[in-house]
């Protein structure tokens, strides 16, 4: 008789979450005969019961669905008064459940190795739309967002070039700037911020100037986690999140007034926000996640508990929670190099 799982999803969302679940679901039930149920809004319905059946009929045309269908929060599996190892077990007994699948960022990794620790069989899938886990050369979302960032930076130059105005386009990127590198390279910037290498002011005014002077209208690509010299953390002024980490966003809006009083160029500044983060994912998003998925249904019936999913090269690998956790992979000094010396 097949086993029963239950998968959830937590931290922020990104497009592919959706191709992951209907991934594992469809080859878990072919291959292995087992059943899944998922539990609403990350940790939250695991810690309270709270589960919706998943079969074939469920995630039927789920892999261009942004989002996720079970919904996510930045809640805690040992949060007070309900959470924790003991509570979890008898949730899961309860429910005749035998393994949790967790679909999260470094935050829900951590809090799967903590209850794999108290003895609970639980497995992951690394997600984030930062990119920035080194356990995995690419995570699910990323695509998405990079395409997302890629068009509006051309929708940006079209009326930058209109008024001769420097443009500044706001990404996401909390600790590493891939977002804003990989669609700043593709839409043409002429510079890019990212949170790994500090730019001085004077740096970011002079190729701003030098793109205006030579009659261009200036784009520049910065990170949220993105710091000019003098500051000794990255722009927030909006409190902490449910991780306790404080809520990025508004560096764009500090940068746009600065460039335009020490350069005389009228500048204005977008903050992307999570527009990149929400519709469809992309094709190659949608392959990723549902490789992912697959490969999660795989480690569940080999009783790979404490493992994550990852993509290494083009190949599905495996690794442990204890190797993935806190390790960034932030964008190498060489890498941002190659487009550095293009900037101005
Ligand atoms: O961690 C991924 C991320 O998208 C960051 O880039 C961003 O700072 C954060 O999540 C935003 O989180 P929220 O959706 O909770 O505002």
């Amino acid at each position: 008789m097949g086993r029963r799982f239950g998968i959830l999803t937590s931290g922020g969302d990104c497009p592919g979450l959706n191709a992951v679940i209907r991934g594992a679901v469809l080859k878990g039930e072919t291959v292995y005969g087992h059943t899944y149920v998922g539990f609403r809004d990350g940790w939250r319905g695991l810690v309270y019961g709270d589960i919706l059946e998943l079969d074939r009929t469920t995630v039927r045309g789920l892999s261009n669905q942004g989002g996720t269908i079970l919904g996510t929060s930045r809640f805690g599996p040992y949060s007070e008064p309900d959470g924790g190892p003991e509570n979890i077990k008898k949730v899961l007994a309860d429910l005749d459940l035998q393994v949790v699948i967790a679909i999260g960022g470094d935050g829900t990794a951590a809090a799967a190795n903590r209850l794999f620790n108290d003895g609970i069989n639980i497995v992951g899938v690394p997600k984030t739309i930062d990119n920035d886990l080194d356990a995995t050369d690419y995570t699910f979302g990323f695509n998405t967002a990079v395409e997302i960032a890629t068009e509006a930076i051309d929708r940006l130059r079209t009326t930058g070039n209109s008024h001769k105005r420097c443009m500044v386009l706001e990404v996401m990127g909390r600790h590493a700037g891939w977002i804003a590198l990989h669609s700043g390279i593709a839409g043409g910037a002429h510079a890019i911020l990212i949170p790994e290498h500090p730019e001085s002011l004077d740096q970011i005014c002079a190729w701003v100037t030098s793109v205006k002077n030579r009659g261009r209208a200036p784009m520049v690509v910065v990170a949220e986690g993105f710091t000019l010299p003098d500051m000794k953390e990255a722009y927030s002024e909006k409190g902490l999140d449910g991780f306790n980490r404080p809520r990025l966003g508004g560096i764009a809006e500090v940068l746009a007034p600065l460039i335009e009083s020490r350069t005389g160029i009228e500048t204005r500044a977008t903050v992307l926000g999570h527009i990149q983060r929400g519709g469809v994912p992309s094709a190659w998003d949608r392959v990723l996640a549902t490789r992912m998925g697959g490969a999660v249904a795989d480690l569940v019936a080999d009783n790979g508990w404490g493992h994550l999913v990852a993509l290494h090269g083009t190949q599905m690998a495996r690794i442990t929670f204890d190797e993935a956790l806190g390790k960034l992979k932030q964008v190498r000094p060489e890498y941002y190099d190659e487009m550095r010396v293009i900037f101005g």
